[in-house]
């Protein structure tokens, strides 16, 4: 494994995946991302790895963006295969994990759209999100102008993509793009709780909620209530099911496997 990316299991079925580039804000190059496909396709199959949490290494960073280095000089057709080859932000929407964002400082650009790629985010109070790509005659090239509308509504992911300002954690949490703020002493022991109580759900209806929600994106309310259901009645087949009902009915703590 690359050291630009450090990968570790944890207590509770949580791994820690940290980006490792903090004398670069931890900006995002293909190494980092060819680093994030390769980890999240081995935390796909681990059986021991039920949530993945995504942080950045040292203190000021999250991601501060994509590596402002690799636009220079870069030919317009080999930029779009780049981004359509690793396209790093599906591959997170498409991993059956949760996957949290421990948003530990500058959240910007690339860094912004990742954490939005992720299923919940959670953010030091000293963290500074933003789309900044604007003052680079930019827009969002990973998928921001259409998650950032859908997490915060169409005004306010405007006004961030045009201004390219830098907002507070509290004014992100304001507005609905981090679902929570921690102080910055607190934030790992936190985040790391809310990812042990969801790796102690059942896996299998994990994934059925992450690939519910998610539908909902792309399916009008009758196709996605049918998905739904769908789900429902396929998570009455899996042990965890009796597992979870039985638990409940002899008022003891449930014991999920996985299947
Ligand atoms: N790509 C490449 N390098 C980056 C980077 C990025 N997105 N963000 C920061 N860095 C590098 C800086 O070039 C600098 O490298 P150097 O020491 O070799 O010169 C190092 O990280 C530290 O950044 P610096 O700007 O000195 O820190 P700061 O505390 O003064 O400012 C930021 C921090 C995040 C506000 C500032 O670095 C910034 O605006 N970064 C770009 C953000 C951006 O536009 N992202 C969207 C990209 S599409």
């Amino acid at each position: 494994m690359s050291d630009v990316l450090l990968v570790e299991k944890l207590d509770g079925y949580v791994a820690l995946v940290t980006f490792n580039r903090p004398d670069k804000m931890n900006a995002l190059n293909l190494e980092v991302r060819r680093a994030l496909f390769a980890a999240l396709a081995e935390l796909r199959e681990d059986d021991e790895v039920r949530v993945v949490v995504l942080t950045g290494a040292g203190e000021k960073a999250f991601i501060a963006g994509a590596d402002i280095g690799e636009f220079e000089g870069m030919a317009p057709v080999a930029q779009y295969r780049a981004m359509q080859r690793g396209n790093i932000f599906s591959a997170m929407e498409e991993f059956p994990k949760p996957i949290i964002a421990m948003i530990n400082g500058y959240c910007l650009g690339g860094g912004c759209e990742l954490s939005m790629a992720c299923d919940i985010r959670v953010a030091s109070s000293r963290a500074k999100l933003g789309q900044p790509e604007i003052n680079l005659g930019l827009i969002p090239g990973g998928g921001g102008t259409q998650r950032l509308p859908r997490l915060v509504g169409e005004g306010q992911a405007m006004k961030m993509i045009m201004t390219g300002e830098i907002i507070s954690a509290s004014e992100a949490h304001r507005i609905g793009l981090v679902e929570q703020v921690f102080e910055p002493e607190n934030l790992r022991e936190a985040t790391l709780e809310m990812a042990r109580t969801i790796a102690s759900r059942s896996p299998i209806a994990l994934q059925a909620a992450k690939e519910s929600i998610l539908a909902a994106r792309r399916m009008p309310m009758d196709e996605g209530l049918k998905f739904e259901r769908a789900w429902f009645g396929l998570l009455f087949s899996t042990d965890d099911m009796t597992e979870g009902v039985d638990a409940f009915l002899s008022k003891r703590q449930a014991e999920f496997k996985g299947t």
